[in-house]
């Protein structure tokens, strides 16, 4: 940990476990160390990062927060919960890590080790996930090494992120709170705290504040993914949900099952390391039928992603 501060402190990057998938640290408020990050993940620079603390108060330096908001940050955190809100004039947080936005995308981590490392840090660290650009997230260190090698100067091992998904990002917006991102807090529980619903933002709309996550490919394997499938093809991969397989699975290359008994928050929790495995087995990789409701929803999307076209 006393290593993992010093990187920090001397503008390095540091593999950062989080309960949701593990992040590419830095310090937030140094310009060249943000850089390394867009260097080492091969980043569209447009793509502002997520700024992480320790604590409530540590956020309010950083953003501004209304009444609802405020309600969630003391529902939801720590926990996968990301708002974004008002950056404070005086926040001094790089304005690479926010891309030139006046807005800040703040998280206050629930795992252990993040927060030791936030706690004496004691400034926000910036951290996407730590995978190469366009790669499936690290939810292991042993994929943060592999994904990222020694642009990395220490990586904290923590076992594996148990959320697997990475946080729900939730804006401030004119008329209410819009949903940015699915993730690791399901949307109703959201809902249910805010007294209003969620507008999700229309990716159709150019003019949409997307977070740049939800951009097409961002989450593809290097396999082909066909998702929803009535049957498997011989020699595909079958990444499988719930008891019964679909037709033609005794006939697929390799079978990983998110959860046999059909639990969302187990199937989250091995989403991208399934993928990571059956990616190289085989062409093409089938995924089963998968509920939208829950946390199916941001499982559903991942994998919607990593279908779409490559560019
Ligand atoms: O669970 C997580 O959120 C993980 C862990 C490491 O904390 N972090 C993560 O960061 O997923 P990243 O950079 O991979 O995703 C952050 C997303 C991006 O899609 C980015 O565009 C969006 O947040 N974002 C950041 N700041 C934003 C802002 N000011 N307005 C809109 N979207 C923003
Ligand atoms: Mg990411």
């Amino acid at each position: 940990m006393r290593e993992a501060v010093a990187a920090l402190e001397a503008g390095q990057l540091v593999g950062m476990p989080t309960e949701t998938v593990y992040g590419l640290a830095a310090d937030a408020t140094n310009g060249e160390a943000v850089a390394r990050i867009y260097a080492a993940k091969g980043r569209p620079s447009f793509n502002p990062l997520i700024a992480h603390v320790a604590d409530l108060e540590a956020a309010e330096r950083l953003v501004q927060f209304d009444p609802v908001s405020r309600r969630l940050a003391e529902a939801f955190w720590p926990g996968p919960l990301t708002l974004v809100l008002p950056k404070r004039a005086e926040a001094g947080v790089s304005d690479l890590a926010t891309a030139g936005l006046d807005t800040l995308a703040v998280r206050m981590p629930s795992h252990p080790a993040a927060h030791a490392l936030l706690k004496a840090f004691g400034r926000p660290v910036a951290a996407p996930s730590a995978n190469r650009s366009g790669h499936v997230s690290a939810t292991t260190a042993a994929h943060v090494v592999a994904d990222l090698g020694s642009a990395v100067s220490i990586v904290l091992d923590a076992g594996p992120s148990h959320v697997g998904v990475e946080s729900t990002i939730v804006a401030a917006t004119p008329t209410g709170l819009a949903l940015l991102r699915a993730g690791g807090l399901p949307r109703d529980k959201i809902e249910a705290v805010a007294g209003m619903s969620l507008d999700i933002v229309d990716l159709a709309d150019p003019e949409a504040p997307t977070a740049p996550g939800q951009l097409a490919s961002h989450y593809a394997p290097g396999a082909m993914v066909r998702l929803d499938v009535g049957t498997v093809l011989p020699g595909e991969a079958l990444l499988a949900f719930g008891h019964s397989l679909p037709p033609g699975a005794d006939k697929a290359a390799v079978t990983i099952n998110l959860s046999p008994r059909g639990d969302l928050i187990e199937a989250a929790a091995r989403l991208f390391s399934a993928l990571r495995e059956l990616d190289g087995k085989a062409a093409t990789i089938a995924v089963a039928p998968i509920p939208t409701t829950g946390l199916g929803e941001a499982i559903v999307d991942r994998l919607r992603r990593a279908a779409a076209p490559r560019p």
